[in-house]
Protein backbone atom coordinates (compact mmCIF):
# COMPACT_ATOMS: atom_id res chain seq x y z
CA UNK A 1 0.00 0.00 0.00
CA UNK A 2 1.03 3.93 -0.21
CA UNK A 3 1.22 4.24 3.87
CA UNK A 4 4.31 1.52 3.30
CA UNK A 5 5.92 2.99 0.16
CA UNK A 6 5.86 6.56 2.09
CA UNK A 7 7.75 5.20 5.05
CA UNK A 8 10.31 3.61 3.00
CA UNK A 9 10.96 7.09 1.46
CA UNK A 10 10.92 8.38 4.58
CA UNK A 11 13.44 5.93 6.42
CA UNK A 12 16.15 6.35 3.19
CA UNK A 13 16.72 10.47 3.85
CA UNK A 14 19.47 10.61 5.86
CA UNK A 15 19.44 13.92 7.69
CA UNK A 16 22.74 15.58 8.35
CA UNK A 17 22.81 18.01 11.54
CA UNK A 18 25.00 21.13 11.08
CA UNK A 19 25.08 20.79 7.26
CA UNK A 20 25.94 23.39 4.80
CA UNK A 21 26.37 25.28 8.29
CA UNK A 22 25.20 25.25 11.86
CA UNK A 23 21.53 24.81 13.13
CA UNK A 24 20.56 23.46 9.16
CA UNK A 25 19.38 19.99 9.41
CA UNK A 26 20.15 19.11 5.92
CA UNK A 27 17.96 16.56 4.50
CA UNK A 28 20.07 14.26 2.02
CA UNK A 29 18.18 12.86 -0.55
CA UNK A 30 21.33 11.28 -2.27
CA UNK A 31 20.33 7.73 0.04
CA UNK A 32 16.93 7.45 -1.22
CA UNK A 33 18.49 7.36 -4.60
CA UNK A 34 20.66 4.67 -3.08
CA UNK A 35 17.56 2.32 -1.92
CA UNK A 36 16.15 1.64 -5.79
CA UNK A 37 12.77 0.81 -4.25
CA UNK A 38 12.37 3.77 -2.41
CA UNK A 39 13.45 5.77 -5.47
CA UNK A 40 11.08 3.86 -7.91
CA UNK A 41 8.25 4.01 -5.39
CA UNK A 42 9.08 7.74 -5.21
CA UNK A 43 8.83 8.24 -9.02
CA UNK A 44 5.51 5.98 -9.03
CA UNK A 45 3.22 8.08 -6.53
CA UNK A 46 3.79 11.27 -8.52
CA UNK A 47 3.46 9.31 -11.80
CA UNK A 48 0.36 7.61 -10.40
CA UNK A 49 -0.89 11.19 -9.08
CA UNK A 50 -0.38 12.81 -12.88
CA UNK A 51 -0.66 10.38 -15.21
CA UNK A 52 -4.75 11.50 -16.51
CA UNK A 53 -4.03 15.10 -15.61
CA UNK A 54 -2.94 16.13 -18.91
CA UNK A 55 0.39 17.97 -17.92
CA UNK A 56 2.22 19.42 -20.82
CA UNK A 57 4.93 20.11 -19.02
CA UNK A 58 7.50 19.05 -16.15
CA UNK A 59 9.76 21.65 -14.73
CA UNK A 60 12.45 20.59 -12.63
CA UNK A 61 14.47 22.77 -10.11
CA UNK A 62 18.46 22.92 -9.81
CA UNK A 63 19.58 21.03 -8.64
CA UNK A 64 17.65 18.14 -7.43
CA UNK A 65 14.75 18.87 -9.36
CA UNK A 66 16.39 17.14 -12.32
CA UNK A 67 16.61 13.70 -10.62
CA UNK A 68 13.24 13.62 -9.63
CA UNK A 69 11.68 15.57 -12.84
CA UNK A 70 12.61 13.64 -15.86
CA UNK A 71 11.56 10.12 -15.07
CA UNK A 72 7.99 11.43 -14.15
CA UNK A 73 7.79 13.61 -17.39
CA UNK A 74 9.18 10.66 -19.51
CA UNK A 75 6.30 8.17 -17.92
CA UNK A 76 3.52 10.81 -18.34
CA UNK A 77 4.62 11.63 -21.57
CA UNK A 78 5.74 15.46 -20.62
CA UNK A 79 8.35 17.68 -21.77
CA UNK A 80 11.16 18.45 -19.23
CA UNK A 81 12.12 22.13 -18.69
CA UNK A 82 14.84 22.65 -16.51
CA UNK A 83 14.60 25.56 -14.03
CA UNK A 84 18.14 27.17 -13.43
CA UNK A 85 20.91 29.38 -11.79
CA UNK A 86 22.35 32.21 -13.65
CA UNK A 87 24.46 31.97 -16.80
CA UNK A 88 23.47 28.51 -17.33
CA UNK A 89 21.45 28.41 -20.19
CA UNK A 90 23.17 29.56 -23.40
CA UNK A 91 19.65 30.79 -25.18
CA UNK A 92 17.43 33.71 -24.47
CA UNK A 93 16.17 33.50 -21.11
CA UNK A 94 13.72 35.02 -18.64
CA UNK A 95 14.60 35.41 -14.78
CA UNK A 96 13.15 35.72 -11.25
CA UNK A 97 14.64 36.68 -8.43
CA UNK A 98 14.21 35.36 -5.01
CA UNK A 99 14.90 35.57 -1.57
CA UNK A 100 17.78 33.48 0.08
CA UNK A 101 18.62 33.50 4.01
CA UNK A 102 20.93 36.14 3.39
CA UNK A 103 20.74 38.12 0.25
CA UNK A 104 18.98 36.54 -2.98
CA UNK A 105 19.26 34.13 -6.24
CA UNK A 106 17.90 34.12 -9.34
CA UNK A 107 16.50 31.73 -11.28
CA UNK A 108 16.13 31.21 -15.54
CA UNK A 109 14.13 28.96 -18.05
CA UNK A 110 14.48 29.33 -22.08
CA UNK A 111 12.13 31.66 -23.74
CA UNK A 112 9.94 29.50 -26.24
CA UNK A 113 10.30 26.49 -23.59
CA UNK A 114 7.08 26.80 -22.05
CA UNK A 115 3.69 28.58 -24.15
CA UNK A 116 0.88 29.60 -23.65
CA UNK A 117 -1.70 26.88 -22.88
CA UNK A 118 0.76 24.41 -21.42
CA UNK A 119 -0.32 22.58 -18.12
CA UNK A 120 2.97 22.84 -15.55
CA UNK A 121 4.39 20.12 -13.21
CA UNK A 122 6.72 21.90 -10.35
CA UNK A 123 9.57 19.34 -9.72
CA UNK A 124 11.86 19.92 -6.45
CA UNK A 125 13.46 17.60 -3.97
CA UNK A 126 12.45 20.00 -0.68
CA UNK A 127 10.33 22.84 0.18
CA UNK A 128 11.50 25.16 3.06
CA UNK A 129 10.64 28.49 2.89
CA UNK A 130 9.01 28.16 -0.77
CA UNK A 131 10.62 31.15 -2.36
CA UNK A 132 12.63 28.84 -4.84
CA UNK A 133 9.03 27.08 -5.94
CA UNK A 134 7.65 30.41 -6.10
CA UNK A 135 10.32 31.87 -8.75
CA UNK A 136 9.65 28.83 -10.52
CA UNK A 137 5.56 29.56 -10.52
CA UNK A 138 6.26 33.14 -11.46
CA UNK A 139 8.62 32.09 -14.33
CA UNK A 140 6.05 29.74 -15.91
CA UNK A 141 3.24 31.95 -15.57
CA UNK A 142 5.16 34.67 -17.23
CA UNK A 143 5.56 31.95 -19.83
CA UNK A 144 1.53 31.61 -20.14
CA UNK A 145 1.27 28.32 -18.52
CA UNK A 146 -1.32 27.31 -16.29
CA UNK A 147 1.00 25.41 -12.70
CA UNK A 148 -1.10 22.31 -11.85
CA UNK A 149 0.99 21.64 -8.46
CA UNK A 150 4.23 21.87 -7.20
CA UNK A 151 5.27 18.66 -6.12
CA UNK A 152 8.04 17.98 -3.81
CA UNK A 153 9.36 14.32 -1.58
CA UNK A 154 9.68 16.40 1.44
CA UNK A 155 8.22 19.45 3.36
CA UNK A 156 9.79 21.33 6.11
CA UNK A 157 6.36 22.34 8.08
CA UNK A 158 7.47 24.72 10.26
CA UNK A 159 8.77 27.05 7.42
CA UNK A 160 5.27 27.45 5.79
CA UNK A 161 6.37 27.35 2.33
CA UNK A 162 3.29 26.92 1.40
CA UNK A 163 1.64 30.07 2.27
CA UNK A 164 4.06 31.68 -0.20
CA UNK A 165 2.48 29.72 -2.83
CA UNK A 166 -0.95 31.55 -2.68
CA UNK A 167 -3.89 29.31 -3.64
CA UNK A 168 -1.40 27.05 -5.68
CA UNK A 169 -1.11 23.24 -4.75
CA UNK A 170 1.42 21.88 -3.08
CA UNK A 171 2.22 17.78 -2.90
CA UNK A 172 4.54 15.96 -0.84
CA UNK A 173 5.17 12.38 0.09
CA UNK A 174 7.10 13.32 3.41
CA UNK A 175 7.84 15.90 6.18
CA UNK A 176 10.79 16.98 7.68
C1 LIG B 1 17.30 23.58 -1.68
C2 LIG B 1 16.22 22.65 -2.18
C3 LIG B 1 15.24 23.58 -2.84
C4 LIG B 1 15.37 24.84 -2.01
C5 LIG B 1 14.20 24.99 -1.09
O1 LIG B 1 18.16 23.90 -2.73
O2 LIG B 1 16.72 21.67 -3.06
O3 LIG B 1 15.57 23.82 -4.21
O4 LIG B 1 16.59 24.72 -1.25
O5 LIG B 1 14.33 26.12 -0.26
P1 LIG B 1 13.20 27.23 -0.15
O6 LIG B 1 11.86 26.53 -0.12
O7 LIG B 1 13.51 27.91 1.16
O8 LIG B 1 13.33 28.17 -1.30
P2 LIG B 1 19.62 24.53 -2.45
O9 LIG B 1 19.49 25.95 -2.05
O10 LIG B 1 20.32 23.61 -1.49
O11 LIG B 1 20.33 24.53 -3.90
P3 LIG B 1 20.91 23.28 -4.75
O12 LIG B 1 19.73 22.39 -5.07
O13 LIG B 1 21.48 23.88 -5.98
O14 LIG B 1 21.93 22.58 -3.89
Amino acid sequence: GKDHRLARISSSIRIIPDFPKPGIMFQDITTLLLDHKAFRDTIDIFVERYREKNISVVAGIEARGFIFGPPIALAIGAKFVPMRKPKKLPGEVISEEYALEYGTDKMEMHVGAVQSGDRALVIDDLIATGGTLCAAVRLLERAGADVVECACVIELPELKGREKLGHRSVFVLVKG
